[in-house]
Parts: structure tokens; C-alpha cells; sequence
């Protein structure tokens, strides 16, 4: 019997049960993940999608790929999910914080240059909550200092910069299929990028360093007729094994498929809560540049009104029939397991530092207007309780 919801319906269920049926045979077989990455890379404007376990694993990836290691620094914001730090941690590098905006709560590219040391490698922007950082800016700096940018996508598929897919300005991107994002398998993530030694080395890295792997979809696979002798040398660098499973490809590909949808419910319900907040002056929503398209993995404000505190207002708006929301990350240097770590001279991050304690990330990924209306609606009523 299959259960349907308005993200996972008949496609995921048919092209899973391809892949059940198809009894795994060996990974020669593998079709999903080709056509998953080829889909991809076609609607993203790249030469190379790679996929991946998770969006974690991929920066791993994109790190190691751009020359990261021991002893080197990459530029990241100290507001974001942390897996953006850990993944510059695993390379064994150093995570150098740049302070954000505090009005699009993005990574400032004023504090990047501010950053930049004779160590620096790389730089990792995040599309935070769907939307694009100054990514003109930030590559002038990374021209200059000969910098490779990697853009951490996780949140953002469908944002716009210029004009430009949010994918294709930096030198590599990354992108996350955890169940929150704007489509899902689960968990899983992919990598794009139009170089092609970044690429074979993406894949590489993502496969254990098997020496036949190729950045082109379905071309990655072992030929059996070497594989089988006693003297073949498979492996010809160190790697992890961070592939996408076919189940999970299967998924992600019926959700491929759907993703205009997806983005269309986030943005629907942006503009929904936007229209409740209007001119709130206590409540600053995510400042949106005229040049860019936010694709609203969330949608977030932030409360400057020293009469109502974070919990009377997540109380009330859960009371009044909302969902719930979330508060941001703590900074990532503030987090238990870096606090001893990270000098005290790279936690100097005071925009970030006052801005974090005072978000609210609303949920977008409603797919009926019914429940978008009561999200909007309980918004309206909170507001209209503490007074506008
Ligand atoms: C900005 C950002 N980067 C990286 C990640 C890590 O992705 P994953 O959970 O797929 O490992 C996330 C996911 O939540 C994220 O929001």
C-alpha cells in the first residue's frame, strides 16, 4: 500500500522499485545516479554534477579538491549550519571567520578581505537560507589572492545572483538533499563544477581513490574485465567512500523532476509571511538585494524589539497555531566542541555575535495554500498580540 505526501508521491515509489527489482547486481548496473547527476549538471548550468552521501561529504570533497589541507586557512561565516566548519576541520585546515551583514545576514565580503593571510586557500561562502551572497565581491577578492571559492549551496537550489544560477559562481558548489532542503532523498548531497581536474578529483576522492572513476556520470564504475585480475591496481590516491546509493538516487531523482514545485511552495509562503510583516518595524525579514532571487529554504527575521523576547513570540506563535520555528545555529565557533579550539583572535565575529540570538527561521515547505494560510494567519495573530 503506498502512503503519499505532497513531496514523496508515485515517481519515488516507481523509480525505487526499479531499483529493488533490479536485485542490485553490481555496481555496472547503476542508472539512477547517472541520470540523477546528468539531470543535475544540466539544470545547473555545470559541466560536472557528482553525487554524494550528504552535503558534508561534498565539501569535504571540494576542499580536498582545491589543494586544502594541513597548515592552509578557508574563510567561512560563522553563521551557518556547522557542518560548513567541520568539513574545513576533516581537511585538517584552519575555519578563519568573516564577520556577516547584518542585514542579509550573509558573509560580508568587506570582512573576507580582512581575513586573508599568506595561508589562506580558500574561500566557502553559504547561501544562507536561499539567498546569495555578493558573489561579484567575493571573487574579485579570490582573483586577487588566487583563491578558490567554493560555494556551500546546501540551502539554496533555484536562488539567483545577477541573473545567475546560485551554483555557478564560484569554482565549485555544493548542494545538500537532507530532508529539510528543497528536495530530498534523505539524505544526500551533490557537487557541481565546470573544471575538470576538480571534478576527477571530487570523484575520486568520493569513491576511494579508485583510479578508473571518471567525472562523467555512469562512466564511474570498475571495468569488470580488469577488475578481475589478481595484479589490478585500483587505487591510486586516498579516498573516502561518500557515494550516493541507487535507493537513494532513485529518490532523488523523482525530486529532481519536481524542483520548479518545490521552490514555487518556499517562495509562495515567503511572500505570504512577508505580506503579514509588512512594515513591523520590531521585525527585519532577511534583506533581499534587488539583484538577487532568494529561493527561501527558510524564511527569516530577525526580532529587535527589547519588549518581546525570543520565547514570548515562538509561545505565542505556537499558540496561535503556528508550526514552530527555529532559532539560528549557534555561531559555529561557539559551538561546545570549537570553543577551546579556535584562538580567541578568530572569534571576532561582533555583527554575527548580535545578530544570531535574535533570528527566527520560519518554516516554508508547505505544499497546499491552506497551510501556508494558517502559517500566515497565526503570524498575523502574534503580531497583533504584541502590538505592531
Ligand atoms: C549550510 C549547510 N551546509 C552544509 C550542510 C550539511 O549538509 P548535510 O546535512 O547533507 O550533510 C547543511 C545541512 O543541513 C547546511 O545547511
Amino acid at each position: 500500500m503506498q502512503k503519499k505526501s505532497w513531496r514523496i508521491n508515485e515517481k519515488e515509489y516507481e523509480y525505487l522499485s526499479a531499483v529493488l527489482e533490479s536485485g542490485f547486481p553490481g555496481s555496472a548496473s547503476v542508472s539512477f545516479t547517472a541520470k540523477l547527476e546528468k539531470m543535475f549538471a544540466e539544470k545547473f548550468n555545470s559541466k560536472y554534477a557528482i553525487s554524494f552521501a550528504n552535503g558534508t561529504a561534498t565539501l569535504h570533497a571540494a576542499l580536498v579538491a582545491a589543494g586544502v589541507g594541513p597548515g592552509a586557512e578557508v574563510i567561512v561565516p560563522p553563521l551557518t549550519m556547522t557542518a560548513t566548519t567541520m568539513a574545513v576541520l576533516f581537511t585538517g585546515a584552519t575555519p578563519v571567520y568573516a564577520d556577516i551583514d547584518p542585514d542579509t545576514f550573509l558573509i560580508s565580503p568587506t570582512s573576507i578581505r580582512k581575513c586573508v593571510t599568506s595561508r589562506t586557500k580558500a574561500i566557502m561562502p553559504v547561501a544562507l537560507y536561499g539567498l546569495s551572497p555578493d558573489y561579484d565581491e567575493i571573487n574579485k577578492i579570490a582573483n586577487q589572492y588566487k583563491l578558490t571559492v567554493i560555494e556551500d549551496d546546501a540551502q539554496c537550489f533555484g536562488g539567483k545572483y545577477k541573473g545567475k544560477m546560485v551554483g555557478t559562481l564560484g569554482d565549485i558548489a555544493s548542494f545538500s538533499f537532507q530532508n529539510s532542503k528543497h528536495m530530498t532523498c534523505g539524505e544526500g548531497g551533490m557537487v557541481i563544477t565546470s573544471n575538470p581536474e576538480h571534478a576527477v578529483s571530487i570523484r575520486r576522492f568520493s569513491s576511494l581513490g579508485y583510479g578508473n572513476v571518471s567525472a562523467e556520470p555512469g562512466k564511474s564504475r570498475i571495468n569488470k574485465n580488469e577488475l578481475v585480475k589478481p595484479d589490478f591496481a585500483r587505487h591510486v590516491s586516498l579516498g573516502y567512500n561518500y557515494r550516493l546509493s541507487e535507493l537513494c538516487s532513485a529518490v532523488a531523482y523523482a525530486q529532481l523532476e519536481k524542483l520548479e514545485t518545490f521552490i514555487a511552495c518556499r517562495k509562495k509562503c515567503a511572500a505570504a509571511y512577508s505580506e503579514v510583516i509588512g512594515n513591523t518595524s520590531w521585525l527585519k525579514a532577511q534583506k533581499n538585494p534587488d539583484n538577487c532571487e532568494n529561493s527561501y529554504w527558510a524564511y527569516t527575521v530577525k526580532l529587535v524589539n527589547p519588549e518581546v523576547g525570543w520565547t514570548d513570540f515562538y509561545d505565542k506563535f505556537k499558540e496561535f497555531g503556528g508550526d514552530g520555528f527555529y532559532g539560528a545555529w549557534r555561531l559555529s565557533y561557539n559551538e561546545p566542541f570549537l570553543q577551546n579550539v579556535i584562538p580567541e583572535y578568530q572569534r571576532q565575529c561582533p555583527v554575527a555575535e548580535s545578530t544570531q540570538p535574535l533570528l527566527m527561521q520560519f518554516k516554508t515547505n508547505y505544499g497546499s495554500e491552506p497551510e501556508i494560510a494558517e502559517q500566515a494567519e497565526a503570524l498575523r495573530k502574534t503580531l497583533d498580540f504584541f502590538g505592531r
